[in-house]
């Protein structure tokens, strides 16, 4: 695998592989990786001639301050798992070479609906931040095909936005969320969790499944509260427990019965938030 860290050098090894450079796809990440991360290398394996993997913190996507400061970091274990995947190019800048001219926001993404529900809501400018980067990196990468997972399900629609908004031919590729044995979704931030928390944490799974079994055509509203009380119970501060639209995510409070639906939690266990979700039907 080789490693780059320059836009520049990737640019001109990319340029450097001929044909090949027409068939990229592209992971990016933030690092600490688990094997969410490495099935989305291994989706782009299938279907590209190059696949290339980043891995940046970024700094404008944290509405928590705190949050940024605790984010691991475990760079030579990132490494040797993405080599081992067979990924082609580990692109790793420095924030100087994502943001040249600063990282204040230079103009606004048109988000609509998306900024203002669920996670847009919770956390202001999140979504602002994502499409920063992901615009940039796109813009470098210039990949065929992009690979996201089903675990950020709002942030799979906003770049799936963000592309549109860019005018790209890129191919948005939702990949399926890798749980633990227990039902836990793979997270980067799973490994904050104390051992007890991380007992309680598959709370949220199973809340999720519970929903998906219960869920009858009507009204939503006691299912929702029951699922709410059960993350209570486990310790959680929960920022949303709810049923909505998978096309638009537009809150489903009498389902019709055939509606494409999307049970989505948000849930504080001390001071690390988890997020999942489930499709419902
Ligand atoms: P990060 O949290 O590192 O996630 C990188 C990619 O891995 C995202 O597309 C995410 O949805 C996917 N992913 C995370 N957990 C997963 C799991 N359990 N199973 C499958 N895929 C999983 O999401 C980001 O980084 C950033 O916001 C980023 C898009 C890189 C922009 O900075």
């Amino acid at each position: 695998m080789i490693l780059l860290k320059k836009a520049t050098d990737l640019h001109n090894w990319l340029e450097s592989q001929g044909k090949k450079r027409n068939k990229i796809g592209f992971v990016p990440t933030m690092g600490a990786l688990h094997p969410g991360h490495i099935s989305l290398v291994e989706y782009s394996r299938k279907e590209n001639e190059i696949t290339v993997a980043s891995i940046f913190i970024n700094p404008t996507q944290f509405n928590d301050p705190k949050d940024f400061k605790k984010y691991p970091i475990t760079i030579e274990k990132d490494i040797d798992m993405l080599e081992k995947a067979g990924c082609e190019v580990l692109f790793l800048p420095a924030v100087e070479e994502i943001y040249p001219d600063g990282i204040a926001p230079k103009k606004h993404y048109d988000l609509g609906f998306l900024e203002i529900v669920l996670e847009g809501k919770y956390r202001p400018g999140h979504f602002q931040g994502v499409c920063m980067v992901v615009e940039r990196l796109l813009d470098i990468v210039k990949p065929l095909n992009l690979y996201l997972g089903q675990k950020d399900y709002q942030q799979c629609m906003v770049i799936a936005r963000l592309v549109e908004l860019m005018g790209q031919k890129i191919k948005t590729n939702i990949c399926p969320t890798l749980r633990e044995a227990d039902g836990l979704a793979m997270s980067s931030r799973n490994m904050r969790l104390t051992a007890e928390e991380r007992k309680s944490a598959v709370a949220i799974y199973n809340c999720l499944a519970r929903i998906k079994e219960n869920l009858r055509a009507g009204n939503t509203d006691s299912l929702l509260q029951k699922a709410q009380l059960l993350l209570e119970e486990k310790g959680f501060k929960v920022d949303y427990v709810e049923i909505a639209d998978a096309n638009n995510l537009s809150r489903i409070s009498h389902w019709d019965g055939r509606q494409k639906t999307v049970a989505l939690v948000a849930a504080f266990l001390n001071e690390v938030r988890l997020i999942d979700n489930m499709l419902l039907n």
